[in-house]
């Protein structure tokens, strides 16, 4: 069989392997994979095609394979496989962006390095040979290298003398030449040649480094030698890992504290039905938990994970008036909504529940009377808006009228705040108020409500802080800081509401729970729904040492951190209280907000209707998580670390193992006879799973699964420097030595399967499948002692082989970036079609408002411009719904609540 070389000839990287190719001399054909309209025929098609065996799905690797670095320089091939993982992750993707848009991009920059590091060579790595590095990076600028007009703006400057002269060099061999006659490409046009925006933090320049960025590789730079003892400790484990694992935990129906294990709690913050969730709201909470959970299982730790929707409160209320369904109903549709969308995120909850349940109610009573009984609550009276017409108090955003601040004289001010002079506003100071849904003017009215006594709980709660702040995440200890730098004040924790758990005091019965008193509450009632046995969970035996794990987004942090442990604190029955309180930063998307109202970004089922996997979202998700810093969703950023990372990468590297071990060892493990130099790869290889142990013990999930990358990088080059299809045309030593090494790679293929399980958990199954195995007998990783240990031993049988992953194209991503980019696109943003934008609705009230004031002062008839107001009001209502829905959360709100008015109000303990 000939070499087959699929080529698309609107791709450069086509051009890659047909010059290599040429380099060669070996003898190939040519197969199109392009159709008419530009689009590839098959994404699965390989790059490059030798026989039956030897597949290379990545056009860097196909280079590689035909134009080999010599094996006996173990730096220079280090060198070459950070160069072309630089070219894959971060060139390419440049000279795309600068074609596709205006916005300029990183291109510049990286042609000034690349012309730098020439500076005293002839090519990339040295030597007086052309080497794969410099036919891949010199097809990938073969658009700019055609283009008249970046020719003459780089020729200007002399800091790409020496690109010139390289493009020069390599232009002119006769290889390449032949390749470019009888096969011309097609070039994309490329946009100006501009700098892009300065990088936020850029980080410390590398020497040698094809770029300065630390997140290609991260811990492979700093290549310490390994040591004689990490090389005895990797011999020992590969050979007795293994049987070092305890047995496994028994599969129970229902998941209690057991003695002599990990017992780990696990929470997500519980999502507001009022609203579909979008990636940012995934990421924070429940599939980071997800992760943790699934992370504990390996771990054979004995772990619950539970999570359910907040129902109670203000928001749904109004959410049902706004459908025009009751609040019963907006709950059971939403409920629906968020468990089908985690559902299809693979997220493994052990029970997904609601809040509003009878449990609830007989848990967060029966706290609220402890607290009662402990002296820790109190009543006061507050000064509340109540319209007599709707029959209800006025939450502060129901209320609008004239801004009482002196000189502003507002007439539409809100009731927290006016829009004229931007000052806070008690809404019972306003003058002239009006019931924002009818127009009625609310009265004045007392009301008596609980408070939590805060002041009073404060002692026990900064011991309890100090002596557990320790093993929360950064953002969190900065926020529960801050949060007790001012003192604790009352925090009213009841509501004149019909939506809540109704209070259990006589004088108080119409009224309800404050929503973030009981929301936390949830975790014990919903685990209450799974098992009446729940307490053993939430006031476990000390036998057992439960250790609670709680994943939130930072704006739930205070609730976590302080209000929820005074209530426990107060309620005093040694309730666990939380160890762990993971928080993550926002998410943004392509450079701004997530907005419902604008359609902007990924809500709900959005992501399934892409046709991109779940997992390619988790694995994305997990690598942009917002750990330290706030973090941004981007489709081009998706789509190359897909290409990169997961295809070039990781998937190369299991297709080539498993079809190597499927066509030229008869689907049969080979048998593995480790050399010296192998052991120095186990040895390095456990440097990475004890840094991914070490990251995800603390949920650090983002290093976590550079670790894992990391890996299969190691993989590639043990596959790179010892070239097992050479070695099998050789000698018997020499394929024996073949044998050892697509053992090796297979083992290596089956360790990333386990690792990624709580990444990405079906490409994990899919791994271990063509593997001929499973999670359950070979997903477990050893925290006390994290080492890589032979799982797939000689003789086993293995499963048939099939690509992991598809390449995600351009033009896709140009098609999603437009679909989700908000109104003005073509796109379905299917419920919002009828709604009109914050922008427009703000510019729509403006002018309504003048119509209204001109009308009124031009002295019409109330009967004139009374229409011209409930169109006011109408456009106001709808605008305050889009920045809700737009808003990320009830900080502030529920921060805030203390008495309104001090002076009026009368304290007395209950
Ligand atoms: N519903 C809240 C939010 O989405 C989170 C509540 S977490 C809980 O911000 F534990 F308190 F329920
Ligand atoms: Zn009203």
């Amino acid at each position: 069989m000939k070499m087959i070389i699929y080529f698309n000839e609107s791709s450069t990287s086509s051009l890659k392997s047909l010059i290599c190719a040429e380099f060669s001399e070996k003898k190939f054909e040519i197969c199109k994979t392009k159709t008419s309209d530009g689009q590839a025929t098959s994404a699965l098609s390989p790059a490059l095609q030798v026989d039956e065996e030897i597949n290379f799905f990545s056009s860097n690797a196909a280079c590689l394979y035909l134009l080999p670095i010599p094996l006996n320089d173990s730096n220079l091939l280090s060198k070459s496989s950070e160069w072309l993982e630089w070219e894959s992750s971060k060139l390419s993707p440049a000279v795309l962006k600068s074609s596709s848009s205006s916005e300029g991009s990183n291109l510049l920059k990286y042609l000034k390095k690349i012309s730098a590091h020439l500076e005293s060579q002839n090519f990339i790595l040295g030597g007086i040979a052309v080497s794969a590095v410099d036919i891949s990076l010199w097809c990938t600028l073969y658009p700019i290298f055609q283009d008249d007009k970046c020719m003459q703006m780089i020729s200007k400057s002399d800091e790409f003398a020496n690109l010139i002269k390289w493009n020069e060099r390599i232009k002119t061999l006769p290889q390449v030449q032949k390749a470019l006659k009888e096969h011309p490409i097609k070039t994309i046009s490329i946009g100006q040649l501009k700098e892009g925006p300065p990088s936020v933090k850029s980080a410390p320049e590398q020497k040698n480094s094809p770029d300065g960025s630390a997140n290609v590789s991260p811990d492979m730079k700093v290549e310490v030698a390994v040591t004689e003892d990490e090389l005895i400790f990797a011999k020992e484990s590969w050979e007795n890992g293994m049987k070092l694992l305890e047995k496994t935990l028994p599969d129970e129906k229902i998941i209690l504290p057991k003695e002599g294990y990990k017992n780990i709690l696990i929470t997500s913050a519980l999502p507001y039905v009022n609203n579909v969730p979008h990636l940012g709201n995934i990421i924070g909470c429940v599939l980071s938990a997800d992760v943790f959970a699934r992370y504990c299982r390996l771990c054979n730790y004995n772990a619950l994970f539970i999570c359910g929707t907040d129902e109670y409160g203000t928001a749904t209320e109004t959410k049902a008036l706004e459908e025009g369904i009751s609040p019963r109903q907006i709950c059971d549709k939403y409920f629906e909504i968020h468990n089908s969308v985690y559902r299809w995120f693979g997220i493994g909850f052990d029970y997904f529940g609601r809040t509003t349940t009878p449990e609830q109610t007989e848990i967060a009573q029966g706290m609220f009377m402890s607290l009662y009984k402990n002296g820790f609550v109190e009543t006061q009276t507050v000064e509340q808006l109540l319209c007599e017409k709707c029959n209800r108090f006025l939450a502060d955003r129901f209320v609008e009228g004239t801004c009482p601040h002196p000189g502003c004289g507002y007439e539409d001010a809100r009731g927290d705040q006016c829009d004229g002079c931007g000052k806070l506003i008690n809404a019972t100071e306003l003058i002239k108020p009006r019931c924002k849904l009818c127009a009625q003017p609310p009265v004045l009215r007392n009301s008596a409500h609980f408070f939590l006594d805060l002041p009073q709980i404060e002692p026990l709660l900064q011991n309890w802080v100090a002596s557990s702040e320790s093993g929360w995440s950064n953002s969190a200890q900065q926020i529960t800081r801050a949060w007790l730098k001012t003192g604790l004040k009352p925090r009213c924790i009841t509501r004149d509401l019909n939506w809540g758990v109704p209070v259990p005091i006589e004088e108080f019965k119409s009224k309800v729970f404050y929503v973030w008193f009981d929301a936390p509450i949830g975790y014990l009632s919903i685990t209450k729904r799974y098992t009446d046995q729940y307490e053993q969970w939430w006031k476990p035996d000390p036998k057992h040492n439960v250790t609670l794990y709680q994943f939130m987004a930072k704006d739930n942090v205070p609730f976590h951190s302080v209000v929820f442990p005074a209530t426990l604190l107060g309620v005093g029955q040694k309730h666990v209280m939380v160890k762990h309180i993971m928080a993550t930063e926002y998410l943004n998307y392509e450079d701004g907000k997530f907005s419902k109202s604008r359609g902007v970004g990924v809500f709900g089922s959005d992501a399934q209707d892409t046709g991109i996997p779940a997992d390619i979202f988790r694995f994305y998700l997990l690598s942009i998580r917002p750990e330290g810093q706030d973090s941004n969703f981007s489709w081009v950023d998706l789509a190359t670390r897909n290409n990169s990372e997961l295809l070039n990468n990781f998937g190369n590297f299991v297709n080539r193992a498993i079809v190597f071990c499927f066509n030229s060892f008869n689907a049969m493990i080979p048998t593995i006879q480790l050399e010296a130099q192998d052991m120095n790869l186990l040895a390095l290889i456990n440097r990475e799973i004890k840094s991914y142990v070490e990251s995800m013990e603390v949920a650090k999930q983002r290093d976590a699964l550079k670790h894992i990358l990391n890996i299969s990088r190691l993989g590639n080059q043990l596959m790179q420097s010892q070239q097992p299809w050479v070695l099998l045309k050789g000698t018997d030593d020499a394929k024996a030595r073949a044998g050892t090494v697509v053992g090796l790679s297979c083992n290596i293929s089956c360790l990333i399967g386990v690792l990624l399980a709580p990444f990405m958990p079906e490409t994990a199954r899919n791994v271990l499948t063509q593997l001929g195995t499973s999670l359950a007998k070979v997903g477990r990783v050893n925290p006390e002692r994290p080492s890589f240990y032979l799982l797939l031993p000689g003789g086993h049988k293995i499963g048939k082989p099939s690509p992991l992953f598809t390449k995600i194209e351009t033009a896709k991503v140009e098609e999603l970036k437009k679909r989700f980019s908000g109104r003005q696109s073509t796109s379905p943003a299917k419920e919002n079609a009828d709604k009109l934008s914050i922008p427009e609705l703000e510019a729509k009230i403006l002018e309504q408002g003048v119509k209204v004031r001109d009308s009124k002062t031009s002295g019409a008839d109330k009967s004139v411009w009374s229409p011209m107001v409930e169109v006011l009001l109408g456009l106001k209502a709808q605008l305050a719904q889009a920045l809700k829905e737009d808003g990320k959360g009830d900080v502030t709100s529920a921060a805030n609540t203390t008495p309104k008015n001090k002076k009026g109000s009368k304290k007395n303990k209950a």
